[in-house]
């Protein structure tokens, strides 16, 4: 397991927006959970920049520290250690002049250890932010670590990178301009889910699939993420961002891409993008005349007040159908869709096989990211007894079961250790990022003209009808 991975180097860790949702949710409880289990090195620290007063102890206050936690449990000796890594610094984010003193500070604190250390550079905080933040830290010289070729500079930024194909492409050519794409870690915190990492183990490791992993034995692959939640009161992120950019734009593109992509050639992180790369320029953007016919986009009943815009046109479901025009999947639909405020929370991924005249059902290869992380095979058998009647029975393979786990490291454990340990393989690339600005981008704009194609559905039902076309079973 993962919990024994290496003593990482001594790394400075700057967080840029500590007390924003995203860090009291995950990146501290992370933090918490890696110096529990004493995987950061001694002299790693960690400084949290606010623009505000806040003490380090209010900030505690705000933060259940240990949801990771097995049982939930804060260990004092833990806590106490981590407020030793963890300093506050209230620092005007567009201010050229405190870059000067944030590097002063590094610099202080690698002469007290006598260290030359990786420095991380951690944006969760909005684009817009990120942009003049990036260019400061390249201007200050913080793109570059205190020796030549001794530890680096790396730059970790939160989704979404642009708003839409032409903001992500100046935000990376602005990024470009400061940061190598090897000093950057664009976080997609699907792709550290352990069951996400499973889907090219389960693949490539298991030969009697391989021969079915194709356009004569599958009908159509369906990657959903639905969640119970609503926007959480990220009122002014969603009212921009909508459904399909929030995780069909990232996430879920990401999965497609592992679910479809040609075996690397070589075990590494380079070739496996490479391969992701490949695929995903192979995914057919929507055409504008089909994006009717090809999504579907919905909003719960409870949102405009929620969000108390009585006109507000952003979508809180969204569904695609993609083409992959390759030799592989040549006719075969790939449906994306996600939505909040649905029944249950359910992040899949379903390889609906082909029927035959003789076996006319379909076979399900189910990976389930969330809830219960395990995949299943959807079989017939004949019923016990005299009769020969047929009837459905599944393989199921349970991580719980399986590794009756102390549980494995939380996504956003992985992102910090890998990023630290300067490993791309989990993160998403600049080109990859690009490839699915294309894909939805017709629809982004076939959308943004008129409001009339937007289902409401009721909270807590399951989202808007998908097209009878679609043939969704
Ligand atoms: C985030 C989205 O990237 O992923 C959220 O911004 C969403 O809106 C979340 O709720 C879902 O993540 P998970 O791991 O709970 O599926």
């Amino acid at each position: 397991m993962e919990h024994t991975a290496p003593k990482l180097e001594p790394a400075i860790i700057v967080i840029f927006g500590i007390t924003g949702d995203l860090a009291k949710r995950k990146l501290l409880p992370a933090l918490y959970h890696l110096v529990k289990n004493d995987l950061l090195h001694d002299k790693t620290e960690i400084i949290g920049v606010t623009r505000g007063q806040m003490s380090m102890n209010e900030l505690l206050a705000t933060i259940e520290l240990c949801v990771n936690e097995k049982d939930g449990i804060c260990d004092p000796v833990a806590v106490q250690k981590l407020k030793k890594k963890l300093r506050l610094r209230k620092m005007e984010v567009t201010k050229s002049s405190e870059y000067e003193s944030l590097l002063e500070e590094l610099n202080a604190i690698e002469d007290s250890f006598k260290v030359c250390m990786n420095r991380l550079f951690y944006l969760s905080i909005p684009p817009n932010v990120s942009q003049p933040i990036i260019s400061f830290l390249g201007k200050h010289g913080l793109n570059k670590s205190c020796q030549h070729n001794k530890a680096k500079s790396r730059l970790l930024s939160e989704k979404p990178f642009g708003y839409d194909y032409k903001s992500s492409q100046e935000l990376m050519d602005e990024t470009k301009k400061y940061f190598k794409e090897d000093q950057i870690f664009r976080i997609d915190h699907y792709l550290a889910k352990e069951t996400v990492q499973n889907i090219l183990s389960f693949r490539f490791s298991n030969p009697i699939f391989q021969p079915l992993w194709n356009s004569k034995h599958i009908d159509y692959i369906e990657v959903m993420a639905n969640e119970k939640i609503g926007i959480e009161g990220r009122v002014k992120f969603y009212e921009q961002i909508g459904a399909l950019r929030d995780l069909i734009q990232s996430h879920l593109l990401q999965v497609l891409a592992l679910v479809a992509m040609e075996q690397p050639d070589e075990n590494s992180s380079e070739s496996l993008h490479q391969s992701k790369v490949k695929l995903m320029a192979e995914i057919q953007a929507v055409p504008p005349n089909k994006v009717v016919a090809d999504s579907v986009r919905g909003q719960y009943d409870t949102y405009l007040q929620e969000v108390d815009n009585s006109k507000s046109n952003t979508e809180t479901y969204a569904a695609l159908r993609l083409q992959i025009t390759n030799k592989r999947w040549a006719g075969v639909p790939f449906i994306v869709r996600t939505g909040k405020g649905l029944s249950e929370k359910s992040t899949k991924i379903r390889i609906v096989f082909k029927p035959t005249d003789l076996a006319p059902h379909h076979n399900i290869l189910t990976f389930r990211l969330q809830p219960d992380e395990g995949i299943e095979l959807s079989l017939r058998v004949k019923k016990p007894g005299y009769s020969t009647e047929i009837q459905p029975a599944e393989m199921d393979f349970s991580y719980k079961r399986t590794f009756n786990a102390e549980g494995h490291p939380d996504a956003y454990e992985r992102v910090l250790v890998d990023a630290v340990r300067g490993d791309h393989t989990l993160f998403a690339t600049s080109d990859e990022v690009m490839q699915s600005w294309r894909i939805v981008q017709p629809v982004l704009n076939e959308w943004s003209k008129a409001s009339d194609g937007l289902n409401a559905y009721s909270s807590g039902s399951q989202g808007p009808k998908l097209p009878e076309s679609w043939k969704i079973l």
